[in-house]
């Protein structure tokens, strides 16, 4: 059984201009022990798919679909219920560590305080696995440093403290929305290998958001590429990297950096995303694919399932036979 099975997901947000369909039929699992990377341009939902599963979104949020985390529903069940879970087999850590750090408490206080409450650790106990959780991921002198309050950390070693606090219990889904965006390419190098080798040390699972290919090539085994709250492509890396099917997908790696070759700017996908209060009939990239044809722009858009659990979300039609992958085996009409 998949540790995470998401299926039919949708988020919509009331507001006053009219309802955003900011997720929209999203379905996907998650294995056990695997890195899944979801990538997208900025607003195309990954971070709104995310806070659905945590039971964070707004209050102007509506969810429907199906979230099951080791076989027990999300979708719809109370806070209680839900805390039982957060922050113990499932965790997250956000972009910035100062959303979930607490600014007027000691580090040492945050961190037992999440063991006691949740593992029913004596206090010495909690100090000591707290300490030895902070030696993990990187920070130096952490029986002393472990006093301190998050403003006298440097912003790479909040993140680390803040990577150790979601570990703490041991989660066994960690959810990583933008965890390096903030830092410095050097510190983004050293915080990834220690999720990579948390991964491996404790068979963790873990959901990797990003805008950046190049982090999604370093830490992902699999890869959810998604534009205006649709999954557009879903495969292996291998499959994402070295053919990608999806116009949109072909797209974002053209817009990589080369090492090899210094580029003058970035090649950008032209054009916008679409307003996601009033989509498009047809296919939602219709408007800067340049692929596109008349089967786009309106009624259903066709999901090719190549197998293996990769597919992708497009008319054009693609005959897989070049002895990676097993061609077609089925398509089906989703709206
Ligand atoms: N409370 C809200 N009310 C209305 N719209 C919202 C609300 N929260 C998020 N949205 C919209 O939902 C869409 C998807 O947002 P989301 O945060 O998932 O984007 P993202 O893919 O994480 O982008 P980024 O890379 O910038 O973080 C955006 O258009 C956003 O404006
Ligand atoms: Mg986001």
């Amino acid at each position: 059984m998949p540790i995470l099975e998401v299926k039919n997901l949708n988020v919509s947000f009331k507001t006053i201009d009219g309802v955003v369909q900011a997720v929209n039929n999203v379905s996907f699992n998650v294995e056990h022990g695997e890195v899944l990377g979801i990538v997208g341009e900025s607003g195309s939902g990954k971070s709104q798919s995310v806070l659905a599963i945590m039971g964070l979104l707004a209050s102007n949020a509506t969810v429907t679909g199906s979230i099951k985390f080791l076989g027990q529903e999300l979708v719809g069940v109370n806070t209680k219920a839900l805390n039982k879970v957060r922050g113990n087999k499932l965790s997250i850590i956000f972009q910035d560590p100062m959303t979930s750090l607490n600014p007027y408490l000691t580090i040492k206080s945050q961190m037992t305080e999440v063991l006691m409450l949740h593992k029913g650790m004596s206090k010495h106990d909690a100090v000591i696995e707290s300490i030895r959780m902070l030696d993990f991921v990187g920070i130096p002198e952490a029986k002393e440093r472990i006093g301190l309050y998050p403003h006298e950390f440097s912003g790479g070693m909040r993140q680390r403290v803040m990577i150790a606090m979601a570990l703490l219990c041991r989660p066994e889904l960690l959810i990583a929305d933008e965890p390096t965006t903030a830092l410095d390419v050097t510190v983004q190098a050293q915080i990834l290998k220690i999720l990579r080798d948390l991964q491996t040390e404790f068979k963790m699972s873990i959901i990797l958001i990003t805008h950046d290919m190049g982090v999604v090539a370093n830490a992902c085994d699999r890869v959810n590429v998604m534009y205006a709250g649709q999954l557009m492509e879903s495969g292996s890396l291998d499959n994402i990297f070295y053919e990608p099917q999806h116009p949109y997908t072909q797209a974002l790696l053209a817009s990589i950096p080369s090492l090899e070759h210094e580029v003058e700017r970035l090649a950008t996908i032209p054009g916008e995303p679409p307003n996601l209060l009033a989509l498009p009939d047809g296919c939602v990239f219709q408007g800067r694919c340049h692929k596109v044809h008349q089967e786009c722009k309106g009624g259903d858009v066709v999901v090719q399932d190549f197998g293996a659990g990769r597919f992708m979300k497009c008319n054009l039609m693609q005959n897989l036979t070049n002895g990676i992958n097993q061609g077609i085996t089925s398509n089906v009409v989703v709206n």
